[in-house]
């Protein structure tokens, strides 16, 4: 197969909220981000990928029969997709295939997903063959749990292909549907802060398979397959996991998923300081019962909102990445002070913040 070069790109991802909710089929509010990973793809009649990154001297060889284990380390997010599009029948291009990273990897922007979807959406380009964002969704998950062998759950993916700009995106992933929701702080004055901490986040270290392994622990003591099925009978519900600790990490999700509904309604109603409010329950939660914060991102979070946030949490897996501050656009600047003040004198690596907004999906035509 042969054909003209194909220019791809996928951008990363912020959960406004609903955090571990998704294998919970539960709630979520994700936008993309601006900042994007971008692939070029010159397919060939051969039977591999040869794949370069501007990350990563040299290249990977990716064989078109690749299976997982063949493949490791960045290339193994791209062999995966390879894999996983085989596995559903559809035909798959050899070539060449460049890949310029814009999200940066072990942020806990999704930065596995837009290169997965990125990847994903050069390949169907390349061959013509049709599949809708949530079957994207699916095969990129399936690259991600059975090829490289991260249990993740469906938000980034979905977030990635799905998102639109100047809206969030509600996921109900009971069944799976998605609906724009407005979100444009700066059109009220406001700026929604992305601060990057550089504690490097790492899902594989087993953490995050403890986490959803108490959901179904929690959600199999209830009688239930999914902790959404007690959904409507409130945290009451919880005294029938005998486990405390289950039971705490069963309440982070049934309170969460109220909160990303009370999301939605105060971003309808444009009440922005209900939805700090929200933002900062939210990161109380996390590190109170889910206990996926750190001692870092909790110093970021308490230091934003004490310098004026309307209110800031951690965002995405958890154990170190980004946080997100809702601030009073003529506060931002000071708010970013006290941050990298309070940081600098706990000792912890400068962070980067920017002011960041929803972006567009993936899609063919946008760099
Ligand atoms: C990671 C996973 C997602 C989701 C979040 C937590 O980003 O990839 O599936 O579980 O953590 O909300």
């Amino acid at each position: 197969m042969t054909g003209p070069v194909i220019r791809y790109s996928a951008p990363g991802r912020v959960n406004l909220i609903g955090e571990h909710t998704d294998y919970n089929l539960g709630l979520a509010l994700p936008i993309a981000l601006p900042v994007r990973t971008s692939v070029t793809l010159r397919p060939d009649a051969c039977d591999a990928l040869e794949v370069h990154s501007d990350r990563v001297p040299g290249s990977v060889r990716i064989a078109l029969n690749t299976v997982p284990g063949d493949v490791t380390g960045w290339a193994a997010y791209v062999a995966g997709v390879v894999w996983a599009l085989r596995r559903a029948g559809k035909r798959v291009p050899g070539g060449v295939m460049s890949i310029s990273g814009g999200v940066d990897m072990g942020s806990g922007l999704a930065s596995s997903a837009a290169l997965e979807c990125a990847v994903l959406g050069a390949m169907l380009a390349a061959t013509g063959e049709l599949m809708d964002p949530l079957d994207r969704a699916r095969i990129a998950q399936r690259a991600e749990n059975e090829y490289v062998g991260t249990p993740t759950g469906l938000l980034d993916q979905t977030a990635v292909l799905c998102a639109e700009s100047r809206r969030a995106l509600l996921v109900d992933f009971r069944d799976l549907t998605t609906r724009p929701v407005p979100f444009d702080p700066e059109a009220y004055g406001l700026a929604l802060l992305l601060i990057n901490s550089r504690a490097v986040h790492r899902h594989a270290d087993g953490e995050y398979a403890t986490r959803r392994a108490a959901c179904e622990r929690a959600a199999a003591a209830l009688g239930v397959s999914s902790l959404r099925e007690v959904q409507g009978q409130g945290i009451s519900v919880l005294s029938g996991v005998p486990d405390p600790v289950d039971a705490r990490r069963a309440r982070h999700v049934l309170t969460e998923n109220v909160r990303v509904h009370d999301m939605v309604v105060a971003l309808q109603a444009c009440d922005y300081r209900h939805v700090g409010g929200l933002l900062s329950a939210s990161h109380d939660s996390m590190r109170d019962d889910f206990e996926i914060t750190t001692a870092h991102l909790d110093l970021i979070v308490d230091t934003a909102v004490h310098a004026g946030a309307l209110g800031a949490r951690m965002t995405g897996g958890g154990f170190g990445g980004c946080v997100i501050a809702l601030v009073d656009g003529a506060r931002s600047g000071v708010v970013s002070e006290a941050v990298r003040e309070t940081v600098r004198r706990a000792g912890h690596p400068a962070p980067s913040i920017v002011a960041t907004q929803a972006g567009p999906g993936a899609g063919e035509h946008i760099s």
